[in-house]
């Protein structure tokens, strides 16, 4: 088993470029499903997450050509009417569910494997059978499968949602897009990953109003084209490099990213002491401050400050001057970096939704495991400022989300390995 080490205490300088987003790829990749013509994405990340949502393409028929070094996938469905998602696959990872409306809109039908709970909470996955079914989807749940059919065509209808998931967001729009009539949703998710769909989709020739807001109007179409698309940039990625040159009271610069999408991880950032600037092409990040202030945190859907920052953020919190907290409003039981960090020495306290971060001037080195993706990468940006060798065990949790994590971080002068 792969682990990594971290020798702390050593400041970073250089540049690091900004890999194209996780969650933006495995949403578009499904896309393949409503198309029989070829997709092809650029600029996508070399992750084992978007080698599991090729493995779940091709075993429904899709035929995928991922080039790590030009950074490119194309795909294009050689199989119809393949529609059942094994369980084998789904349970490496949940971004799965992404092709049941997919599967639904094409064919009429799916079979898709219970994605199930994981170490960040429960992750029901009612909102996306919630928003099919108004569109006319019917389900059952079979021996851990959700099997749904439609009778005839998928047909267009209001969708309100009692409460905003990025995932059905995405569902919803890639089944209304070949659905008769009109869809209209409500309470939609804005992330920019919701974004980039919809801009691929009016690539393919899709009908979308309302992209990036709350309501958003798709008007059905019978046929989707070829399309050529860029994905993204990692917001999730800029913001953890971010925090290692701020953790590590460095001075990194950062390629091919756009604080834009990160406005409210910035201002928390800049009312601690950390000075974040963006020119045309480069990002810089330093300390103002030699000490970090304390602040107050409430992860919130998008625009509002990121879950999928929370872990990091609270490494360094936790050598803040001061108490911090920090509230997770997204996942139920996202704090499993916490037990991990006070290991570390640092002093983390939680009441429920709650952590309270009372900063301590030093975090030590000690043997830790990673839980989750962004847990893990808390624990090596922990690694970066603290004193003696951190070793992270179960490292295959950064291969979902962090490429070339070691390479990058070394090429500005951390002392980090895998072994
Ligand atoms: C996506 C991201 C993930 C990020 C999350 C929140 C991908 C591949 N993953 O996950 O990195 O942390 O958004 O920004 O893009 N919920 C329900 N019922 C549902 C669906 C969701 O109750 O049917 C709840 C979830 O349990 C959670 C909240 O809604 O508490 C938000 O989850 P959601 O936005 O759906 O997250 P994902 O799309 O799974």
């Amino acid at each position: 088993m792969s682990k990594i080490l971290v020798e702390g205490e050593k400041n970073l300088f250089g540049t690091i470029p900004i890999s194209g987003a996780k969650n933006s790829c495995l949403t578009l990749m499904p896309l393949s499903i409503l198309s029989g013509e070829t997709l092809t994405l650029e600029n996508t990340p070399f992750l084992s997450d978007v080698d599991t949502m090729k493995d779940l393409l091709e075993s429904l028929g899709c035929g995928v050509l991922y080039s790590k070094q030009e950074k490119k996938i194309k795909l294009k469905m050689n199989v119809e009417d393949k529609y059942t998602a094994e369980y084998k696959i789904v349970k490496k990872m949940r971004a799965s569910i992404l092709v049941l409306g997919p599967l639904l809109a094409k064919y009429g039908r799916a079979v898709v494997a219970l994605p199930g709970g994981c170490a960040i909470g429960t992750r029901p996955v009612n909102l996306h059978l919630f928003g099919l079914e108004a569109l006319g989807a019917k389900f059952s749940i079979d021996n851990g499968y959700i099997k749904g059919s439609v009778d005839g065509k998928l047909k267009g209808a209001l969708i309100d949602f009692p409460s905003k998931s990025v995932g059905a967001t995405a569902n919803i729009i890639m089944a209304s897009v070949l659905a008769k009539g009109t869809t209209e949703i409500k309470n939609a998710a804005q992330e920019p990953e919701i974004i980039d769909l919809c801009n691929c989709l009016k690539k393919m020739g899709c009908k979308i109003e309302g992209v990036g807001e709350q309501k958003v109007t798709i008007e059905g179409i019978d046929q989707l084209g070829k399309a050529k698309h860029q994905v993204i940039m990692d917001r999730i990625e800029l913001g953890t490099y971010i925090l290692a040159g701020a953790i590590s009271n460095g001075e990194i610069k950062l390629t091919g990213g756009d604080l834009k999408p990160l406005k409210s991880f910035v201002d928390k950032l800049s009312s601690i002491g950390i000075d974040v600037t963006q020119d045309k092409s480069t990002i810089c990040v330093k300390r103002i401050d030699e000490n970090i202030k304390p602040v107050n945190i409430v992860t919130e859907p998008f625009p509002g400050f990121p879950t999928d920052l929370q872990a990091q953020i609270m490494a360094l919190l936790s050598i803040a001057d001061g108490v911090s907290s920090i509230e997770e409003n997204i996942f139920e039981n996202r704090f499993m970096h916490v037990p991990e960090l006070i290991r570390m020495g640092a002093n983390i306290e939680i009441k429920g939704r709650k952590a309270l971060i009372k900063g301590v001037p030093g975090l030590k080195g000690v043997p830790v495991i990673a839980t989750d993706l962004r847990a893990s990468v808390s624990l090596v940006l922990a690694g970066l400022a603290a004193k003696g060798e951190t070793v992270i065990d179960e490292i295959h949790h950064l291969d979902r989300g962090y490429e070339h994590l070691v390479s990058k971080l070394t090429a500005c002068g951390a002392k980090i390995r895998r072994v």
